[in-house]
């Protein structure tokens, strides 16, 4: 494998998670179900996260991978020793909203939640790993839903202020770097599951996505003042999914598209990090009727609370066309859509893999907002065999993360300061987008397949030792 130079000292390695994808118990410990909870696995699990659903409760006959997940909330301690045998300097989960206030609206929060995640924190900073928290990783409570229509409704953003302070007081001791929204700009792809939003008919989408957005806007400002003021010291970021549109062709016109469509993602870290609406969003809505209800203290709300870092996703790089015939061609498993790029190999989910749009990813965001980044999601989703010798040959994983670590250590070169790296699923957990286990990213193999069998046993994979090496070096040859 290539040599990997550059990484910093306190550069924090580590593995990223989000609550509904991994802790299960979704009841328990006074849990209220969340959004996520409602979305079973099979083709319309992607239907429902488009904002069609039509029920909010659980519906017989159908499976739902978050009930139990990989049961984290039992076994975590277990977990995190695994992690700690790799040497993990940070762990990224999310803190399920449900847990902490059931309803979202209660008056009080639920002092069994906070009491799992200050188990949770207790154990991790034990073996020394530091925890990165996501606020909302794509589960809102649905009583919101179901009461106030989620994130359409300005309401959200009281409930919201409200239980990212009880979390900051909570654990001012113990965590010191958050994120607001886990993938912001998928609002726009995905509005049921992270915004609660279900679509009626006759509503005008685009209004509606863009008036929930500046409601997470607003909240996540205000979410980064509280954490300021509560937690000194502490870092918080915003979160993009993110992956550079490359133009298919040099044609000025594939130039601008692709332009446009990655100004679909930065307009969200564009108000997190700038703090203002950007000229070409004022724009975009003046020419499609969008018309934004703000309160006057909004725009001081977004000027006074950018985020100290960058944190984003990059799975792979994305790349448009205005050529009708070329548009035809788009890749599978992709929620932003994007057209197959003749240069890139896919993964068996179609997904692209571009180690070098990671370089490119990381310099663009450092171009654009001159802050810290923290690459908190990249990884490969995979069929795992399980051998008889009880391991897992990952190699294929192996070779996608050293070739993206390469271009990490060439982003670092470049003048990119990057704060840390966490690796999507570093134990097999659910996927979000199809729902299924067999999707598998981590370096540890968990017994268990799409319909809920399996015994949840933990089993080391080869990328597992490789993963410890490259902590163990800090990223360099061994
Ligand atoms: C990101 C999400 O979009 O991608 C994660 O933040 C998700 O929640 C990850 O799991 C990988 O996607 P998938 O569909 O393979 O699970």
């Amino acid at each position: 494998y290539e040599k990997l130079t550059a990484f910093p000292e306190d550069f924090l390695w580590g593995g990223a998670t989000a609550a509904n994808q991994l802790e299960g118990a979704y009841l328990e410990g006074g849990k209220g179900l969340t959004t996520v909870d409602l979305i079973p696995i099979g083709d319309h699990r992607l239907n429902i996260a488009l904002g069609n659903l039509d029920s909010y409760k659980p519906k017989e006959g159908e499976f739902y991978p978050s009930h139990e997940a990989i049961d984290f909330y039992h076994r975590y301690k277990e977990d995190i020793a695994l992690f700690a045998e790799m040497g993990f300097k940070c762990f990224r989960l999310s803190i399920a909203w449900a847990r902490i206030f059931p309803n979202g609206d209660d008056a009080e929060p639920n002092d069994a939640g906070l009491k799992f995640y200050d188990d949770v924190f207790d154990e991790l900073l034990k073996h020394n790993i530091e925890p990165v928290v996501t606020i909302c990783h794509f589960d809102v409570p649905v009583h919101l839903v179901e009461i106030y229509g989620g994130w359409k409704n300005r309401k959200m953003i009281g409930f919201f202020e409200k239980y990212a302070k009880t979390l900051f007081i909570r654990y001012k001791g113990k965590v010191k770097y958050w994120m607001t929204f886990n993938e912001i700009n998928m609002l726009l792809h995905l509005p049921y599951i992270g915004a609660g939003i279900v679509l009626q008919e006759g509503e005008d989408k685009q209004q509606v996505l863009y008036q929930a957005a500046h409601h997470e806007l607003i909240a996540s400002g205000l979410a980064v003042k509280a954490c300021h003021e509560i937690i000194p010291g502490a870092q918080i970021g915003c979160m993009l999914a993110a992956g550079t549109v490359y133009p298919y062709s040099p044609n000025p016109e594939d130039v601008w598209k692709a332009m446009e469509e990655d100004r679909n993602s930065f307009f969200f870290i564009d108000i997190q990090s700038k703090g203002a609406y950007p000229g070409y969003t004022k724009r975009f809505f003046r020419e499609n009727g969008i018309q934004i209800e703000m309160k006057p203290e909004d725009a001081d709300i977004l000027m006074q609370n950018t985020v100290d870092f960058i944190g984003f996703s990059y799975y792979a790089s994305r790349c448009t066309s205005t050529d009708p015939e070329i548009l035809k061609n788009s890749t599978e498993g992709n929620v932003f859509g994007s057209v197959k790029n003749p240069y890139l190999q896919v993964s068996e989910w179609g997904w692209g893999i571009d180690p070098k749009g990671l370089r490119i990813t990381c310099n663009q965001l450092h171009d654009r907002y001159g802050k810290p980044l923290f690459i908190v999601e990249n990884g490969l989703g995979a069929t795992d065999v399980l051998l008889e010798n009880d391991t897992v040959d990952d190699d294929y994983r192996i070779k996608y993360l050293n070739s993206h670590f390469a271009e990490m250590a060439e982003a670092i070169q470049d003048g990119v300061e990057i704060l840390g790296y966490t690796s999507w699923g570093p134990i097999d957990l659910v996927s979000a987008g199809s729902g299924e286990m067999k999707k598998r990213y981590g370096y540890i193999y968990v017994d268990r397949n799409n319909d809920g069998t399996g015994s949840l046993r933990r089993v080391r994979k080869s990328s597992f030792h490789w993963y410890k090496d490259v902590i163990a070096n800090n990223g360099a040859q061994y």
